[in-house]
């Protein structure tokens, strides 16, 4: 997605060689344009799935998440790193370990939100290790729901997230596919 790169060029920033800021306009302060464009890219391309929700992990995953559920009319899931007060009692829990911040985080969504009936978009801001998004199809699998495809608006292809999806037979479809951060410059895959 032209516009995704565009941006990731002029308002990305390196950090230590594996490590993107995008704070500017995804992570932090949200641009809805930008945010609204995505959401139409990835819909377009599963408007005859027939899904019936969007599935994401707070928070960065919720902006672009609300975007895609909303061109293509159907609810969006955030799972919550921490349990809610007003939870119930009945949830579907996965462990998601970040190598990134070396913390292992439950995750957590309510069986009344996702069910066998169900098939599912798997949506997050950035795929790395692919933990969370593992941690997301699990809960989905719990669920007994279907996952149609994983979309990920930044891929850092220089770590093992994808082959991770993809060899648990999981399609996974991203926006922005970077090969590498060398010399604090972004080189996207072509
Ligand atoms: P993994 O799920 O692919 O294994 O990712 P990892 O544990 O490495 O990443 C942990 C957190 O850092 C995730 O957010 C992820 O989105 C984010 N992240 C990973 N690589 C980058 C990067 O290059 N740039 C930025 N800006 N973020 C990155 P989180 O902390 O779990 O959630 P959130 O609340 O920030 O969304
Ligand atoms: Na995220
Ligand atoms: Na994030």
């Amino acid at each position: 997605m032209k516009e995704l790169l565009d941006k990731i060029v002029s308002d990305g920033t390196v950090l230590q060689e594996d490590v993107l800021k995008v704070d500017s306009f995804l992570t932090h302060q949200i641009d809805p344009k930008l945010m609204s464009l995505i959401g139409k890219n990835f819909a377009d391309k599963y408007r005859d799935k027939k899904i019936t929700k969007v599935v994401t992990i707070e928070s960065s995953g919720i902006a672009p998440a609300v975007f895609i559920g909303l061109e293509l009319d159907v609810p969006v899931i955030f799972a919550r790193k921490q349990k809610s007060l007003t939870m119930s009692t009945e949830l579907l829990t996965a462990s998601v370990h970040s190598f990134t911040k070396k913390q292992t985080n439950e995750i957590s969504i309510s069986t009344k939100f996702l069910t066998s009936e169900d098939h599912v978009l798997v949506v997050d801001d950035f795929l790395a290790n692919g933990q969370a998004a593992l941690g997301l199809v699990e809960l989905c699998s719990q669920a007994g729901a279907s996952v149609e495809a994983i979309n990920i608006v930044i891929e850092k292809s220089f770590q093992n997230g994808r082959s991770l999806l993809e060899e648990k037979g999981y399609k996974v479809d991203s926006l922005a596919r970077i090969e590498s951060l060398k010399d604090n410059k972004v080189h996207f895959i072509k």
